[in-house]
């Protein structure tokens, strides 16, 4: 990552993933103004980035080149969306998930922006197609959906209207990874994009061996978090196939029958309500009961985590 790259950022809605965005942007060396409507929001945002890059700093794992303090002078807030937009190079809406209200924003931002910018949203389930359509800048429009936390967990999902030009797919890509990001190609729009699909495939097997009184939720959660999540934190599940056995074609042939046998005996959809959920939440609220300040800790605690996954990550490509 380059110090001090030309061209200002815009962040569109100071909450989580808002914030996530500005501090993973300024690491990059890009200048970052943070809009929002609600001027108490943005004060709090800075003052949360501030303290966060000072620790981050502090335990090694800040972002980028630039000091904390170099990183920090280069986000600034802002509260009135023509002034915020002037110049920028790319924008990042982070507003709450209401498709009547990103659209809103979309429609302002279309009347203001230039023919060059690129319009990108974080949403985690509103398809282009319904953000985007009829928009007069709808080339120059693309979803990049973060995981939370962004700072730690890089994956980002490019998703294109079907009227985006291939070369806003490119330049957000190449955006993404000068921040240090991992973006993956949409090839096209799909329901839950592709991690949504992948964690809701797991969830409603794992509601349905819970359910079905094949496991207790505790030790469901450890077949992820200390089996499976091992592996895929490093490869994938098509890249395990091919490691499981002397290559793809050979896993098929060994596997397939297999697969398919198991594949066939899995349940229907389940409704994630009444006795299974009632199981399922008492086992949870046992290990971290839900409310706030313990919800709170147990975040932290997993950040930490993650944390200590990127850098051991990070060593891992750089050996
Ligand atoms: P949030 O509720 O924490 O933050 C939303 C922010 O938008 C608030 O600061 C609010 O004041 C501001 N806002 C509201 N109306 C606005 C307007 N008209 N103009 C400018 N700012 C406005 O929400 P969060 O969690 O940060 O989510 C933002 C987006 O990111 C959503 O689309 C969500 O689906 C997506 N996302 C969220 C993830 C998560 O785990 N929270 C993960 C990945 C994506």
């Amino acid at each position: 990552m380059e110090p001090a790259q030309a061209g200002q950022v815009v962040v569109i809605g100071s909450g989580l993933i808002g914030r996530s965005w500005a501090m993973v942007f300024a690491g990059g060396g890009f200048r970052v103004k943070l809009y929002d409507v609600v001027q108490q929001q943005i004060t709090t945002a800075l003052e949360y980035i501030s303290k966060e890059m000072k620790e981050l700093e502090k335990s090694g794992m800040l972002k980028g080149t630039l000091s904390a303090e170099k990183q920090l002078s280069l986000i600034s807030g802002c509260t009135d969306l023509k002034t915020a937009v002037e110049g920028a190079m790319f924008i990042q809406e982070c507003t709450p998930e209401k498709l009547e209200l990103k659209k809103k924003i979309f429609g302002q931002l279309d009347l203001i922006v230039n023919n060059d910018v690129i319009l990108s949203s974080s949403t985690s389930t509103l398809l282009p197609t319904k953000l985007f359509t009829g928009l007069k800048h709808v080339k120059q429009c693309i979803v990049a959906h973060p995981v939370n936390p962004p700072y730690y967990v890089p994956l980002v999902e490019l998703v294109p209207h079907p009227e985006t030009e291939p070369s806003t797919v490119d330049k957000t890509h190449a955006l993404m990874k000068k921040i240090g990001q991992s973006p993956v190609r949409l090839i096209k729009e799909i329901d839950g994009f592709v991690l949504n699909r992948l964690q809701y495939a797991v969830i409603s097997e794992a509601w349905r061996l819970v359910g079905e009184g094949v496991i207790s939720p505790a030790d469901l959660d450890l077949v992820m978090s200390d089996g499976l999540g091992m592996r895929y934190a490093f490869i994938g599940p098509l890249e395990t196939m091919h490691l499981n056995a002397e290559g793809m074609t050979n896993y098929c042939e060994r596997y397939r029958e297999g697969m398919i046998h198991v594949l066939n005996t899995f349940g229907p959809v389940p409704d994630f309500s009444g006795e299974i959920e009632q199981q399922i939440s008492q086992a949870m609220s046992e290990k971290t009961p839900a409310d706030p300040e313990h919800l709170n800790a147990r975040r932290a605690g997993r950040d930490e985590c993650l944390m200590g996954l990127a850098k051991l990550k990070k060593q891992m490509k750089s050996n």
